[in-house]
């Protein structure tokens, strides 16, 4: 076998090297420095020289990340130390209590003691052992005492390190945290999953459990798992060597060593202190981006911490402050079939209202009928439904069909008879019943049978079912009154021409009354007609028509995202507008052209195509631009990309300019502009009133810019004077 040099040795040193410091900064401290394509390159390069010299091959190399499949299940491994839980706080008055119990113990002022607060995160517990520095165990909770070994899956987490960074760690280290998926990643592979037929999570709890438990680590390593440490095991035998005096202390050792804890965790003292945390948090639930089922509180100092000791299976020195779950049952009452923008059929479930994390919920999407199927579901059936922040909440799994739906038949008798002559065909005593609506409603075994509709609800034109396809459509474009009604409120809406007091409850009137049937329409509206409208006055009806001359001055971008072509959002506008640089190279594009486009692929490229091949899309556009629509034309070709790669995050308020024109600009240099901060944020523009991502940012350790330092940020990029660091 070939010897390697010692250039190769250094370079196989520098590669690993050069790549946990990434992940470390990727996953850890949510600052990359090196762009995707760098780390790629870098382990393509360290993947061949392994493969050329396998002697260099170590276990803890980040090639190494995913091993093979263990023949038989996972073993069962005892914890050291117990895996504890927690004790439960509901009320602010047990949270209160708490505080003035541990008080009361220690013979000291409750509220002179010092809490440390971080987010109870809903994923699955795990712990890991380090020896020496390396990653030898990794076990799931399990019962508490003993767990299942799942150490090959562990290692296939970026943010768990295989080899402990710096150097003042004890011999044997034991870290507990919690494995997670963020919602947006968590939504991708299910979405992925519903596709392709695969697995399909209920949330984003089970997603991490079940892709833990996978006996093949090359699954695991696919999905988008995250490790947060949250507890560094103190045993005597190894305390010694750890002597920090508080938990938060610890946390931040922790993070020296390689690991990611919570950005959320917070020092506070007593219980208004301790309040005033979980309000702030429970407040905050929706926006963080992952599941949270509460707040876990800990008494700092660790010394008391010992001193309080435990009770049965819990300490004395934490409690969990739970907020109301993110999962409910309720009953299906009915399904009903919405039209979107682009005639795409959507199921959606009728419940029983419910309170899910706090909202009343009474809607929630079915996704299609192969998610139906994919459920088993029947109207009447006792479901789960599941909502996380800002997503649509959703039916997750049917609990248990309910034998007896005489009361959901009598509540719902009328949706009963629009179900159609399937469902009277298949229930006789049912018909009956219908017909004869006042006698006693019959007792059915088994619930109904959910079909989808074989003509649009809305205009009743043919349904299409593309085999292999999950989603139907209505065949009836712009003829159909919901496709257009969608389609004007998305021409409307901030992100597209921005039209400012054209609201979905007056574009319904609007397509209602037949006044509105394509967009160019709008441009025709006169203030004199719309103040007869119904909650129209004079001078919301002036307001509407200045708002719609002022939209008629847009950009190319904003255009091209507003005219609604299927799978056209925002970033793959800006990418058309920049390549194509006018309107009418891009209508007179071919497919291979439009294929050209970066993050434009064939699908994408036939819907665009299309789109600009329909003599009725053609006609609105050239009518538009007679109604007096203009953009500035882009200019044509490549202009420079500095921030190409770059996610940019604006907050609170700019004074001149608004924040979509910020938004525009930072993207038109080739920035990604996201709505929160994140590990990939490469800088926040905080202007006026921002408030908590700016704090997010500056606890990461995020660039902040002013407005003052934005602008001349952007004017010497625009100017091609200064390339991005
Ligand atoms: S501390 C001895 N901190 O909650 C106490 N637990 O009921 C050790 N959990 O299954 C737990 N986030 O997985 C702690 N920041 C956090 C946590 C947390 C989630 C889970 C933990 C355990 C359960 C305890």
């Amino acid at each position: 076998m070939n010897q390697p040099e010692k250039k190769i040795l250094d370079e196989v040193a520098t590669l690993r090297a050069e790549l946990d410091d990434a992940n470390y900064r990727y996953y850890v401290l949510d600052e990359p420095r090196m762009t995707d394509a760098d780390y790629d390159r870098r382990l393509r390069r360290l993947q061949e020289l392994e493969e050329a010299y396998p002697k260099l091959v170590r276990p803890d190399s980040p090639t190494q990340r995913v091993g093979a499949a263990p023949a038989e299940g996972f073993p069962k491994v005892a914890h050291a130390v117990p895996m504890l839980s927690l004790n439960n706080a509901f009320a602010e008055a047990e949270l209160k209590a708490f505080v003035k119990r541990l008080g009361d113990r220690l013979e000291r002022d409750g509220d002179e003691l010092a809490f440390c607060c971080e987010p109870k995160l809903d994923g699955a517990a795990v712990s890991l052992v380090y020896e020496r520095g390396q990653l030898t165990s990794g076990v799931t909770r399990g019962d508490g005492r003993t767990g299942e070994g799942i150490t090959s899956n562990l290692k296939t987490l970026k943010s768990i390190p295989q080899k402990l960074r710096g150097k003042e760690w004890p011999e044997r280290l034991e870290v507990r945290g919690e494995v997670t998926m963020r919602h947006a990643e968590f939504e991708a592979m299910n979405d992925k999953a519903r596709e392709e037929g695969g697995k399909v999570f209920a949330n984003p709890r089970n997603a991490a459990a079940g892709s833990l438990r996978q006996l093949d680590p090359r699954i695991t390593a696919t999905r988008p798992l995250e490790f947060t440490a949250y507890q560094l095991v103190q045993e005597m035998a190894s305390l010694a060597n750890i002597d920090t005096p508080t938990h938060s202390e610890q946390m931040s050792l922790l993070r020296e060593w390689g690991f990611r804890v919570n950005p959320e965790f917070k020092v506070v003292k007593g219980a208004c202190g301790v309040i005033d945390y979980c309000r702030d948090l429970g407040e905050r639930r929706d926006a963080l981006g992952y599941d949270i089922d509460g707040a876990v509180i800990k008494v700092d100092n660790l010394r008391l911490q010992r001193e309080l000791g435990f009770v049965a299976r819990a300490p004395r020195w934490a409690i969990a402050y739970k907020y109301p779950a993110q999962e409910k049952q309720t009953t299906l009452k009915d399904v009903k079939w919405q039209v979107g923008r682009t005639g795409a059929l959507t199921p959606v479930a009728k419940l029983e209202p419910v309170e899910v994390g706090g909202v009343t919920v009474s809607n929630a999407t079915l996704h299609n009928m192969g998610e139906i199927l994919r459920l088993g579901l029947r109207i009447g059936d006792v479901v789960n439904v599941y909502r996380a922040g800002d997503v649509i909440p959703k039916v997750v799994r049917k609990v248990s069909p309910s034998r007896d739906i005489s009361r959901n038949l009598q509540r719902r008798g009328t949706s009963l008879r629009r179900q159609g002559p399937s469902l009277r065909r298949s229930r006789p005593a049912l018909r009956r019943w219908l017909k004869h609506g006042s006698r006693k409603p019959p007792v059915i075994a088994g619930l109904m049978r959910i079909t989808s509709p074989s003509r649009c609800p809305v205009c009743h034109s043919q349904i299409e079912r593309l085999k292999g396809v999950a989603v139907a459509r209505c065949s009836g474009g712009l003829y159909c009154s919901a496709q257009r009604r969608e389609a004007l409120k998305h021409f409307a809406s901030r992100r597209a021409m921005d039209i400012d007091g054209l609201g979905e409850k007056l574009i319904d009137q609007l397509v209602e009354l037949d006044w509105v049937k394509t967009p160019a329409d709008l441009f025709r509206l006169k203030a004199e007609d719309l103040a007869t409208l119904p909650r129209m006055a004079q001078k919301s009806s002036d307001n509407l028509v200045a708002a719609l001359e002022k939209a008629k001055q847009t950009t190319l971008p904003r255009f091209i995202f507003a005219l609604g072509i299927r799978e056209v959002g925002e970033a793959t506008a800006a990418n058309l507008a920049r390549h194509f640089g006018t309107l009418d190279a891009l209508m007179e594009a071919e497919v291979a052209d439009l294929e050209a486009v970066e993050d434009v692929g064939p699908v994408v490229a036939s819907h665009v195509y299309t789109f600009f091949r329909q003599p009725h899309n053609r006609e609105t556009i050239e009518e538009l631009r007679s109604l007096g629509l203009t953009w500035k034309e882009e200019v044509v070709g490549d202009r420079p990309q500095p921030l190409a790669g770059q996610t940019w995050v604006l907050t609170g308020t700019l004074e001149s300019m608004t924040r979509d024109e910020g938004k525009e600009r930072l993207q038109a240099l080739g920035a990604k502009v996201a709505g929160s901060v994140s590990k990939k944020t490469a800088a926040v523009v905080a202007g006026p009133g921002a408030g908590s991502k700016l704090a997010k940012a500056e606890q990461m350790g995020v660039p902040v810019l002013d407005e003052q330092g934005f602008l001349e940020r952007l004017e010497a990029w625009e100017s091609g004077k200064e390339a991005a660091q």
